[in-house]
């Protein structure tokens, strides 16, 4: 294994990004987790110090543990990482004398060579990405110089004898554009052969989940989404009928979504499931509101009441399952800053485990979402399935502008399943982030064969995005738009006005409230 020692960088993901496209298996850990015993226990094959926030001249800034360096494994420290190994082995770190740079700059070769620089160089000096304010002004005794930038004379130095590897830039980030090289003949000198694999992953997991639950009972909250389905499915195949799932049907799914989730789980995984069909409980409770935010709190609420409520029935259920990803327990690190890591909780079940005296299962807490899918194929999850947009926890509520009816609720499914088939018809679903359909709160009037209609208006929305935080509207053709306009109001009764949404995030956001 490689062990990631984060130091608050921004990003630090990305090293592991670059590390798992290598398919090496590798853990970022904070350092204030790091100590010499953790090190010991954790036995790392390599390490990797990331950047970081702070200066190494500050008293009391972050450092790796001394035994780090004692453990005769190779060792790449990047940007802070550098200037905090220089430090530590006995060179020198300063700030300031106008040195700091930010963005993009070129390093050039000296004249030695280094095997993690194969493949650079190869035509001049090589683009990189810098962003720091210290630089180091001496280095370390053992140490050369492999590489200069203007503004930072030691962006490239190295023990070869001790393998230690330092760069002032940030080789994981796009900017660099042969970052990804220097990580691969990184991990190739320590000795690595990038044979981790999802079906290893799955194997693993499945041995640690028998060994953290015995033979208690685990719950699990099933959304319909693909975390908390790839969890389910995968403890089930560790520990059988032990597990139990709780499905809150709120009443605010898509059209057939909550059959599918139920026939799913029941029939293809012959998975316990509790199907709580509150939608009644919901609606009344969303009768009259519609701030968006008295809405997401409503539903919110009253999720945790019936997932609690059905919860209690399982008897002798000492753990909670949760499909927490690895990118939401980064951040939290990365973010939190203190010396205490706090741990983001599933927006659905926050709160949970502490009340209800469960403890966590979160089998999926190292991997990122594309890892989350492809562990759901070697789970045999459909790709249908796997491949869906996300879905956000208060369901259609929030894609319904103002007050909610079950009249709206129902004309809002049809509209939304229409738009959903012309987008795989037209082969446009894996383009694209997020589409759906919101019912507006405005009548208008339209004519139909010789009649005057006078029905809702909807809006068509979809995005492309990466990661949710910013986003662009798709750039449908004009056929398509016609096409699907046509259609919805031919075959949805109710809707005699279609318009699509073209804010991007920001300003907008990707749902309607
Ligand atoms: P916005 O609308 O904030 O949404 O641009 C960004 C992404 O998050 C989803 N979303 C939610 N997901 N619970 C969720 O699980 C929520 O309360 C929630 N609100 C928004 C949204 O669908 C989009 O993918």
């Amino acid at each position: 294994r490689l062990l990631i020692i984060d130091f608050g960088s921004q990003v630090t993901q990305l090293i592991a990004r670059r590390l798992r496209e290598l398919s090496i298996y590798c853990e970022i850990h904070p350092y204030q987790k790091v100590t010499d015993a953790f090190l010991a226990d954790f036995a790392p094959k390599a390490i990797i110090f990331s950047g970081g926030p702070d200066s190494v001249t500050r008293e009391g800034s972050p450092r790796p543990p001394k035994s780090a360096f004692a453990l005769g494994v190779p060792i790449l420290g990047i940007c802070y990482g550098q200037q905090v190994m220089m430090q530590e082995l006995g060179g020198l770190v300063e700030t300031g004398h106008g040195t700091a740079e930010f963005g993009r700059a070129f390093v050039t070769p000296t004249d030695e060579r280094l095997p993690i620089l194969d493949g650079w160089f190869d035509a001049g000096p090589e683009q990189v990405w810098m962003s720091h304010g210290d630089h180091v002004s001496r280095i370390a005794p053992g140490f050369a110089v492999y590489g200069t930038s203007p503004g930072a004379p030691f962006a490239i130095t190295a023990d070869v004898a001790r393998n230690f590897y330092a760069v002032q830039f940030h080789p994981e980030v796009h900017h660099t554009p042969k970052g990804a090289k220097l990580y691969e003949n990184f991990v190739r000198l320590a000795g690595f052969t990038g044979d981790w694999t999802m079906a290893s992953y799955k194997d693993d997991a499945i041995a640690k989940i028998r060994a953290q639950v015995g033979d208690k009972r685990v719950i699990c909250g099933l959304s319909g989404g693909v975390d908390s389905s790839v969890a389910a499915v995968l403890i089930h195949e560790a520990i059988g009928d032990q597990l139990t799932c709780v499905f809150v049907d709120h009443g605010l799914m898509r059209l057939n979504e909550a059959d599918e989730v139920v026939s799913m789980f029941r029939d293809n995984y012959n998975i316990p499931l509790i199907h709580a069909d509150e939608a009644d409980l919901f609606i009344g409770a969303l009768e009259g509101v519609s701030d968006p935010e008295v809405k997401r709190k409503t539903i919110g609420k009253l999720f945790i009441d019936v997932f609690q409520r059905e919860a209690n029935k399982i008897e002798g259920a000492e753990f909670l399952a949760q499909g927490t990803l690895y990118p939401d327990v980064i951040e939290s690190v990365s973010f939190s800053g203190g010396p205490s890591v706090t741990i983001k909780s599933h927006h659905n079940v926050g709160g949970l485990p502490e009340k209800m005296g469960l403890k966590l299962v979160e089998p999926l807490r190292e991997l990122f979402k594309d890892e989350v899918r492809a562990l759901g194929r070697e789970l045999g999850l459909p790709e249908k399935f796997i491949g869906r947009h996300p879905f956000p926890g208060p369901g259609l509520a929030i894609r319904c502008p103002g007050e909610i009816t079950r009249e709206k609720l129902d004309i809002l499914r049809k509209a939304d399943a229409v738009y959903i088939d012309q987008i795989r018809k037209h082969g446009l679903y894996d383009e694209i982030w997020q589409a759906f359909v919101a019912i507006l709160p405005v009548k208008t009037v339209g004519v139909m064969g010789d009649g005057r209609t006078y029905d809702y208006a909807c809006a068509l929305r979809a995005v492309t995005s990466v990661d949710g935080m910013t986003a662009d509207y798709y750039p449908f053709s004009h056929d398509f738009l016609g096409e699907t306009a046509t259609r919805i109001i031919n075959e949805v009764k109710g809707i005699n006005r279609v318009t699509y949404d073209i804010t991007s995030k920001p300003p907008g956001t990707i749902e309607w409230e």
